[in-house]
């Protein structure tokens, strides 16, 4: 399969006004206006949509927690596309709506779409120059800054999901996905969508309540001076930091995350690890991860969404080791 990337996500909105104004403070442009849906895009094209909840055809929640309704793959080409429609609907239903975008739900129950779709090319720039102790490579010249965040792609998603394992063989056996490293014991999964590609373009976890919930959408910015911008910037406007600013141990890269009132949180990332065919997946150690630390960042309210903790997942790890 040739998928180009996320495409496409769509939110159920109980107030759209809240919805423009918290991914306009994001830095998404407003492709277009409208009562019935507010619809943002990444420079690269890349949508999400905020739809009021009693849109007709709009998927359910997949939580009770969260307003995640669908993500969106893109695909190359028609050929593709086809295939990727008869291959699903062996198992599953998977609809066709007026514009031509495929709708059905992972082995998870995440709900996900596929659509033909280009990303817009990267226009070309300067790139970052950093001084280091040794080579003063920016001269006479200040520092890169930026006033807010204009993200460029939609370059990850991550959910929770009851099996990890279950998750995995969807996307690498029926979607022809890459795997790109684990987490001992079945915790988590880090999965791309092509043999050459960003470390990870799925990432899925261990849900604690056995259910399924999105954990975070993830934007890429030019570098850690826009990470920084755009975290300082959406901070201002008043929405809340999950976790970060910081870096990730697996991939890489350096991080700021910020929690959304519609579902799970949004991230602004840069410089990931970029990986091919010659990558050698690891079986990652659980103590080594902050990623776990931001399912522990999230605040839970009374009776809320129960996520899983690092003492948890370090129990999942151990049990691992003891399955070895
Ligand atoms: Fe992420």
């Amino acid at each position: 399969m040739a998928f180009t990337g996320i495409a496409t996500v769509v939110y159920g909105a109980p107030d759209l006004t809240l919805a423009k104004k918290l991914f306009s403070d994001w830095g998404l442009k407003e492709a277009s206006r409208g009562k019935t849906a507010a619809v943002f895009i990444t420079g690269a094209g890349g949508q999400v949509i905020a739809c009021p909840e009693n849109t007709p055809g709009l998927p359910p929640r997949i939580s009770e927690q969260s307003n995640f309704r669908e993500i969106v793959w893109g695909v190359s080409d028609q050929k593709h596309l086809v295939a990727l429609a008869e291959n699903l609907a062996r198992d599953r239903a998977v609809t066709l709506d007026k514009a031509g975008t495929l709708h059905t739900t992972d082995d998870s129950g995440v709900h996900i779409g596929f659509r033909l779709w280009k990303p817009a090319a990267i226009k070309a720039g300067n790139p970052t120059i950093y001084n280091q102790p040794r080579l003063r490579a920016r001269v006479n010249a200040v520092g890169t800054t930026y006033a807010r965040a204009a993200p460029h792609r939609i370059g990850h998603a991550a959910f929770f999901v009851p099996d990890v394992k279950v998750a995995e063989r969807f996307y690498v056996k029926r979607l022809g996905f890459w795997l790109s490293d684990r987490y001992a014991g079945g915790a988590a999964v880090f999965l791309r969508h092509a043999a050459r590609s960003d470390h990870h373009n799925l990432f899925m976890l261990k849900s604690r309540t056995g259910g399924i919930d999105l954990h975070h959408f993830a934007y890429e910015v030019n570098d850690v001076h826009e990470v920084f911008g755009g975290g300082l910037y959406f901070s201002r406007r008043q929405w809340a930091t999950a976790v970060g600013p910081g870096r990730h141990p697996i991939s890489s890269a350096y991080f700021w995350y910020f929690r959304n009132p519609l579902g799970g949180m949004m991230e602004y990332f840069c410089d990931p690890d970029f990986v091919t065919e010659k990558w050698q997946p690891h079986n990652y150690k659980m103590n080594r991860f902050s990623e776990w630390h931001l399912a522990d960042g999230i605040h839970v309210p009374e009776g809320g969404p129960v996520r899983p903790s690092l003492a948890m997942a370090k129990a999942i790890d151990e049990a691992g080791k003891a399955a070895r």
